[in-house]
């Protein structure tokens, strides 16, 4: 089958695209990666090179060796993909050992993986151990999300709880809650080891003052993940930009009746009572 009309890659291409048209991924913001199902391997693995050369990973992912992962280039425009997958895209297989990995299809003027490839696949690892369904990992850059980590403590509990308050949907479609990283260099595998701890924990992982990570079975649900965490975001800084406090909000009582009617059970680390209305309120 043609590598290009898999319903993988399909998914992958429509997901890269919707991500540009929110604004998400300013020139080559953000990256995507999917962990490649066997039989769909199997399907296109004719059509696959396997004269490139083994390129180190520049982290350590024992687990997924002989894994392939559908990735982003490095350097590639997002608003490109959907035009030219085969130029921004690449297929990799990972090694043995999970220390190197090869090109087998894409990238086809040249360029690597992501420069986050480190984070993807410690992610993928950490998530794939704790359930096969889990296949995708998205970053992308959204400026709401990006803006509240200047004015929130970075701290799992608050941007957990002040993203719950913001649409009663939130803690029933995240309800683990979403990990912070304070500012690290990325690129490398000290942010990509702070990132897959929290993910051991949390289907999103936001980076202070760069963007988010979010992990998912699929495109669909992850983009969602995305979606609903920015647009909870979105609420909270024009809550920010119309007054300090709250007048009213979703109380810790309601998210505990919310989780009994939706059968989730949310943490009682991020009910904590308040002090007083302000956004942050006390811990
Ligand atoms: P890449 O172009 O290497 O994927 O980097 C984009 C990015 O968002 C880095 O965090
Ligand atoms: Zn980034």
């Amino acid at each position: 089958m043609k590598t290009l009309e898999m319903a993988f890659m399909q998914g992958f291409i429509r997901m890269a695209d919707d991500g540009f048209r929110m604004g998400w991924h300013e020139r080559n913001g953000g990256n995507l990666s999917y962990r490649i199902k066997p039989e769909e391997v199997a399907l296109i693995k004719g059509r696959l090179r396997h004269d490139a050369p083994w390129v180190p990973i520049g982290a350590h992912v024992p687990s997924l060796a002989g894994e392939y992962f559908l990735v982003t280039g490095s350097g590639k425009f997002f608003r490109d993909i959907k035009d030219d997958p085969e130029g921004t895209l690449a297929i990799i297989e990972i090694d043995d050992k999970g220390e190197n990995y090869q090109i087998k299809w894409g990238l086809v003027e040249g360029g690597k993986p992501t420069s986050e490839l480190p984070a993807h696949l410690m992610n993928h690892a950490v998530k794939r151990a704790k359930s096969e369904d889990y296949r995708v990992i998205y970053h992308a850059h959204p400026a709401n999300i990006i803006a509240l980590t200047f004015v929130l403590p970075l701290k799992d509990e608050v941007f957990t709880r002040e993203l719950w308050e913001m649409a009663t949907e939130c803690p029933v479609v995240f309800p683990d809650g979403v990990g912070v990283v304070g500012w690290m260099v990325p690129g490398g595998e000290a942010i990509a080891i702070e990132t897959s701890k929290l993910m051991e924990r949390y289907d999103a992982v936001i980076w202070a003052h760069h963007g988010i990570f979010c992990a998912g079975d699929g495109a669909h649900t992850t983009f969602g993940l995305m979606h609903t965490i920015e647009k909870s975001a979105e609420i909270l800084v024009k809550v920010l930009s119309m007054s300090p406090a709250k007048l009213q909000t979703i109380e810790p009582d309601n998210f505990r009746d919310l989780a009994g009617a939706f059968h989730v059970s949310l943490p009682e680390r991020f009910l904590y009572e308040k002090e007083s209305n302000t956004i942050i309120g006390k811990e």
